[in-house]
C-alpha cells in the first residue's frame, strides 16, 4: 500500500491554495483507499474459497493503486472540468484502481460473476475487451464498481476500477504501454504491427494453455 509521500503533499500545496479544499481533497484519497481495500478483500476472500474448492488459486496477483494527484489534474484538464473535489469525484472512476492478474482467461470470467452478484456491490460499468479487444491488441476485461465504505460518521458508495487480465495479457500491456507514452520512437508503426500480432498470439496461447488444464483436471476426477 502506498501512502502520498511528503513530496507529493508539497505539490499538493501549490495545486490547492484553499486549504479547506486541501482537507477535503485528502478526504476523499482517504475515502478510495477504503474503497480499495473492500474490493481487495473481497477478491482475497473469492480466491480463498475458490483454491479450496479447485485446488488452485485463481488469482495469480492484485496490484492496487490510487491514481497520483498529477495524473488526477491532467485527466480533469482532458475532460475540460474544473479542478474541484466535488468535479474529481463526479467525474472520474478510476481514482482507486484494482489489477488483478489471474493464470487462465475462464478464471477472469467465474470471478467478475461471483464479484458482481454480490449484494453490496453496484456494477457501474462493464468493458470487456477479451471478448472484443481494442483495435491495437489490447485485452482485459474492465468494471466500474460502487462499493459502500463505512466510516465513523456515514455509509459512502466510493467508484472502483478494476482490470482483470491474464499474466499473458499483463506482460503484453506492460510493454505496450512503453510504446504509448514513449514519443520519438522508431518505426512505431512496425512495432504496433508486431505488437498486435503478438496479442493475437498471446489470446492464442492463453487458450490453448486453458485446454490443457482442462484436460488435466478431467483427468483427476476419475
Ligand atoms: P482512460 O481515460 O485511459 O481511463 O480510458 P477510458 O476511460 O476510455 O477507459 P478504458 O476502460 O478504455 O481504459 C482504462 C484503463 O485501461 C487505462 O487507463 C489503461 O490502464 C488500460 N488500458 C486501456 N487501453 C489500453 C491499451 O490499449 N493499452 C494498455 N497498455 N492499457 C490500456
Ligand atoms: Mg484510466
Amino acid at each position: 500500500m502506498e501512502y502520498m509521500d511528503i513530496e507529493t503533499v508539497k505539490e499538493l500545496d501549490d495545486i490547492f491554495k484553499d486549504v479547506e479544499e486541501l482537507q477535503k481533497f485528502r478526504c476523499l484519497m482517504m475515502q478510495y483507499e477504503c474503497a480499495m481495500l473492500e474490493v481487495k478483500t473481497k477478491l482475497d476472500v473469492l480466491n480463498t474459497e475458490l483454491s479450496v474448492q479447485n485446488s488452485r488459486n485463481p488469482i495469480e496477483s492484485i496490484k492496487c493503486r490510487i491514481k497520483e494527484p498529477d495524473s488526477i489534474m491532467n485527466k480533469m484538464k482532458r475532460l475540460e472540468v474544473p479542478f474541484t473535489v466535488k468535479n474529481i469525484e463526479k467525474n472520474l472512476n478510476d481514482i482507486a484502481g484494482l489489477r488483478v492478474i489471474c493464470s487462465f482467461p475462464d478464471d477472469i470470467y467465474t470471478l467478475v460473476d461471483y464479484l458482481v452478484k454480490q449484494d453490496d456491490i453496484r456494477l457501474i460499468q462493464k468493458k470487456d475487451y477479451i471478448k472484443n479487444p481494442k483495435p491495437n491488441g489490447y485485452r482485459s476485461l474492465h468494471l466500474i464498481l460502487e462499493v459502500p465504505i463505512f466510516l465513523t460518521k456515514e455509509k459512502k458508495m466510493m467508484r472502483v476500477e478494476v482490470q482483470f487480465r491474464t499474466i499473458a495479457m499483463d506482460f503484453w500491456a506492460s510493454l505496450e504501454h512503453k510504446l504509448k507514452y514513449k514519443k520519438d520512437i522508431e518505426n512505431a508503426e512496425v512495432i504496433s504491427q508486431d505488437l498486435y500480432f503478438c496479442a493475437e498470439l498471446i489470446s492464442q496461447l492463453d487458450g490453448r494453455m486453458q485446454q490443457i488444464r482442462r484436460r488435466l483436471e478431467e483427468k483427476k476426477e476419475i
